[in-house]
């Protein structure tokens, strides 16, 4: 039990409760978006599908690494996931990123792979918002997190032709912001 930790969390007036509904939030977010990404994976064919199969690769694996970071801080501050896995699910921060009508239709795969990454940008920057200067392992974690999802929604937005993201693929080992968390 970090008590210590959690003692100068609450002193420097983080409401830690919020904070805690906030990162279990967001986990589910997280394990629920790997999931539902699977499928989207799964289901990028054709030419116009193999085009982006690798980007949602490496946005699922990262998406599977922020919840294995998250859980952890979770704890340390007091606090657990649900038992129940579908209520886990359920409280999710972000509605799930089902398989459009048409897995064929890409732009409609790429709108729901980037609305999925806008509301990962949303909560992040409000944990960010809710932490800087106070819980500052929080806060580090937070903002490596939102660094991979800020990348993740410039990349399926350039696909969606609205403006160039600056960016090239990832080269080399996912999650460049977030590993340090994951030893
Ligand atoms: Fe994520």
């Amino acid at each position: 039990m970090a008590k210590v930790a959690q003692e100068m969390v609450r002193k420097a007036g983080v409401d830690l409760d919020k904070l805690l509904d906030l990162l279990v939030k967001n986990a589910a977010a997280e394990l629920t978006t790997f999931y539902y990404y699977t499928i989207l994976r799964v289901n990028l064919i054709d030419l116009d599908g193999e085009g982006i199969k690798e980007i949602a690769e490496v946005a699922r694996i990262e998406d599977r690494n922020h919840f294995e970071a998250l859980v952890p801080r979770i704890y340390e501050l007091g606090g657990k996931p649900p038992e129940n896995m579908v209520d886990f699910h359920n409280l999710s921060a972000c509605s799930p990123a089902k398989l459009p009508k048409d897995p064929r239709d890409v732009k409609a795969m790429l709108t729901v792979l980037v609305e999925a990454e806008r509301c990962a940008v949303r909560g992040y920057t409000a944990i960010c918002n809710m932490t800087a200067g106070k819980d500052h392992r929080t806060y580090d974690m937070s903002l490596a997190i939102l660094n991979e999802e800020i990348e993740h929604e410039s990349w399926f937005s350039e696909f969606l032709g609205e403006g160039p993201s600056g960016h090239f693929m990832r080269r080399g080992e996912t999650s460049p912001f977030v590993s340090k968390f994951l030893r």
